[in-house]
């Protein structure tokens, strides 16, 4: 049994993690989340009490930073403003919660002698052409093109600093793009999901031939826990479980599976500074730590999140009419 102290536990991929160590092992696990807009404690509704305990608070809080991470035994760190169009609009919060908050850890990590893992995306590595045969890998130079993106990588460096000047025992990992349940309408997904569902129009940004590299959720974080139990320290693992599609492609399958036309969606204003394609190159994961995905079939993992979606009305409509109010104003 370990103690986990799992930062941002109440967002989407950090409650799937609490909900896989409960079903997967026998850690006891401290969440602390801020609760932003993006935080929802009913994504961690019905774990045991005798497993899991809630705390509200902020990374960028070094006092109860402190205290938490001198009762935990491995830190792993979820907690960020994580949407890229939101850091155009005001990249302010993510600068203090990415770098601030992840300093902030890293300091209490090194004062008590704590395991961190450090989760990460992608992103951090820029873009790469529609036609280029290649993918990331963890040698891939770090060209961060958004306030989201650069933040996520300012934090990695960060990690990295701690690791080789304190020797602070800690992993990280990039992961290309999410997706299943309880995921923020605001994310591509969930939102084209849920305009359907309104009575409403899937909204492609641009031409839509911009590639993502999609991994389910629960495939992320079993990688998560393996490289806990099994990486090497100071090590980076990338995450992804070759599934590339161009957006276009991603918003006809919904439409097809929920009933709809095709050509059912409308073209709205691109995101500045778009980034073209994601693609990783997980092949040191799987060899080293032997992790394979679950969930190998796109349109049947899709297809389950679209029931999702359909069945929990209650968790997501709280946000949908502000989340497209904000779309709204920009054109999207
Ligand atoms: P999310 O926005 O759904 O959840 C973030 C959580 O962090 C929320 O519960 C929020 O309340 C909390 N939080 C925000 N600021 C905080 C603060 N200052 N202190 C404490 N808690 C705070 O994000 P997500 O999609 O679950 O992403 C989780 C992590 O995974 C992020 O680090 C993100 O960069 C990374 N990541 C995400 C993806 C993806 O596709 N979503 C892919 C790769 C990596
Ligand atoms: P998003 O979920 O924001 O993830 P990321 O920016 O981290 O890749 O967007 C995924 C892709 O979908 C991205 O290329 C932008 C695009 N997109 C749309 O076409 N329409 C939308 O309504 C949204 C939110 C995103």
């Amino acid at each position: 049994m370990t103690s986990f102290l799992v930062t941002g536990g109440a967002g989407f991929i950090g409650s799937n993690f609490v909900r896989q160590v409960v079903a997967t092992t026998d850690h006891r696990v401290t969440v602390v989340d801020a609760l932003t807009y993006a935080g929802n404690r009913d994504s961690l509704a019905g774990l045991p009490a005798d497993r899991v305990r809630f705390v509200r608070g902020d990374v960028a809080d070094a006092d109860l930073m402190d205290e938490l991470v001198a009762d935990a035994e491995v830190v792993v760190h979820f907690a960020a403003e994580s949407h890229n169009d939101n850091s155009l609009r005001d990249p302010s919060p993510f600068i203090r919660t990415n770098l601030v908050g992840t300093f902030t850890l890293l300091e209490a990590c090194r004062r008590h002698d704590v395991r961190l893992h450090h989760i990460s995306t992608d992103e951090v590595y820029g873009d790469l052409e529609l036609d280029d045969p290649g993918k990331f890998t963890p040698e891939t130079a770090y060209r961060p093109s958004s306030p989201y993106s650069a933040s996520k990588a300012g934090s990695d460096h960060l990690v990295r600093a701690w690791v080789r000047s304190f020797g602070v025992a800690a992993t990280l990992s990039n992961c290309s793009n999410n997706y299943g349940p309880y995921q923020h309408v605001e994310k591509f997904i969930p939102r084209q999901i849920t305009n359907i569902l309104d009575g409403g129009r899937p909204k492609l940004y641009g031409a839509g031939a911009n590639v993502r590299d999609w991994i389910h959720v629960e495939d992320h974080n079993a990688a998560v826990l393996a490289i806990i139990e099994r990486g090497r320290i100071g090590e980076t693992y990338l995450i992804g479980a070759d599934g590339e599609k161009d957006n276009r492609t991603v918003i006809e399958t919904i439409l097809r599976l929920m009933g709809r036309p095709e050509d059912g969606y409308d073209r709205v204003a691109d995101r500045s500074g778009h980034d073209l394609r994601y693609a990783i190159d997980a092949s040191k994961l799987r060899d080293e730590l032997g992790w394979t995905p679950r969930y190998r079939n796109f349109e049947a993992g899709l297809a389950a999140t679209v029931d999702w979606y359909r069945n929990n009305e209650a968790w997501w409509r709280p946000q949908k009419a502000a989340v497209e109010a904000a779309y709204a104003t920009r054109g999207q």
